[in-house]
């Protein structure tokens, strides 16, 4: 088994690799002047089977070629079996035709991961669980649901004063999934996105007064979800409100909407590389994968 990394997320990559008592690989990614990219793994992959890990973080474009690159390469090595790691899926939010003459990205990522080599993949919360649909080859799909659990149940006192918050239509299930596993109560909220980065919530459904809020979502990008959502549920007269989501980007103004918010603390697990910021904090899913 051997175990390499793009240039994404090199940390949860040697985190995966300590876990399993394995030596990452050694490759090398470089740009041409011309920015194409080159890679080359500098060890043998012979008859391997061989794990690439690569989120889809910012610049997206850059590591999803790196990534392409990558499984290529170690199939024209002679690998045995490709496995894609992709612990953030980014394109997985374009999962359906909403509007008309648009790509549906997520299904053509999944087509070029398979184009290029790749034997399986093994990702962890995709946006919608649908796109698991979307690839020929198989899947693993896996829940940042119990690190969250137990985030929430260490961190927060009194849980049992608690309700669990899905933040749209679209968390319902994971929102309610985590309440019946801390047996709390569950609200929602209804969501309307404005822009990439601004949206508004136009109602919340259940009772949160008096009570802890907390949130789960599968991603911060711009924090705008998450800030809404943190007003609303205040205003309607919960008491605090925790956060807790599978993937920090923390894009754009997120970081800084974050800090001038009166969320408690918000809590990504390390699919992305965390950033610094005293509300902030990591959850570490490298013993999952
Ligand atoms: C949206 O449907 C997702 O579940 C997240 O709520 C969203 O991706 C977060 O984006 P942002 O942080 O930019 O509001």
């Amino acid at each position: 088994l051997l175990i390499f990394s793009g240039q994404s997320n090199r940390p949860l990559a040697r985190a995966i690799a300590e876990a399993l008592g394995l030596p990452l690989g050694k490759s090398t990614t470089t740009k041409f002047a011309n920015d194409n990219l080159f890679v080359r793994f500098e060890e043998s992959l012979r008859e391997g089977d061989v794990f690439i890990v690569q989120s889809l973080t910012p610049p997206v474009q850059d590591h999803l070629m790196e990534l392409l690159m990558l499984i290529d390469a170690a199939k024209g090595a002679s690998a045995a079996r490709v496995t894609a790691v992709i612990p953030y899926f980014s394109y997985a939010r374009s999962d359906k035709k909403d509007a008309p003459r648009i790509s549906i990205a997520a299904r053509l990522v999944a087509d070029l991961l398979q184009t290029a080599g790749a034997d399986r993949v093994l990702t962890m919360t995709l946006h919608s669980p649908q796109v698991h649909g979307f690839f020929k080859i198989p899947v693993d799909h896996l829940s940042a649901e119990p690190v969250i659990a137990n985030y929430f149940a260490t961190r927060v006192e009194h849980l049992e004063e608690a309700v669990v918050v899905a933040p749209d239509a679209g968390d319902l299930k994971r929102a309610s999934a985590l309440a019946r596993r801390l047996a709390l109560p569950l609200a929602f909220i209804e969501k309307t996105r404005l822009s990439d980065t601004e949206v508004e919530a136009r109602s919340l459904v259940g009772d949160v007064r008096g009570k802890v809020a907390l949130i789960i979502d599968d991603e911060i990008s711009t924090a705008g979800s998450l800030v809404k959502a943190v007003d609303t549920l205040l205003e309607a007269g919960a008491k605090e409100v925790y956060a807790a989501v599978t993937h920090g980007v923390y894009v754009g103004p997120a970081v800084e909407r974050i800090a001038k918010s009166p969320v408690k603390e918000v809590a990504a697990t390390n699919t992305c590389p965390p950033k610094d910021h005293p509300k902030l904090r990591t959850l570490d899913v490298a013993p999952l994968f």
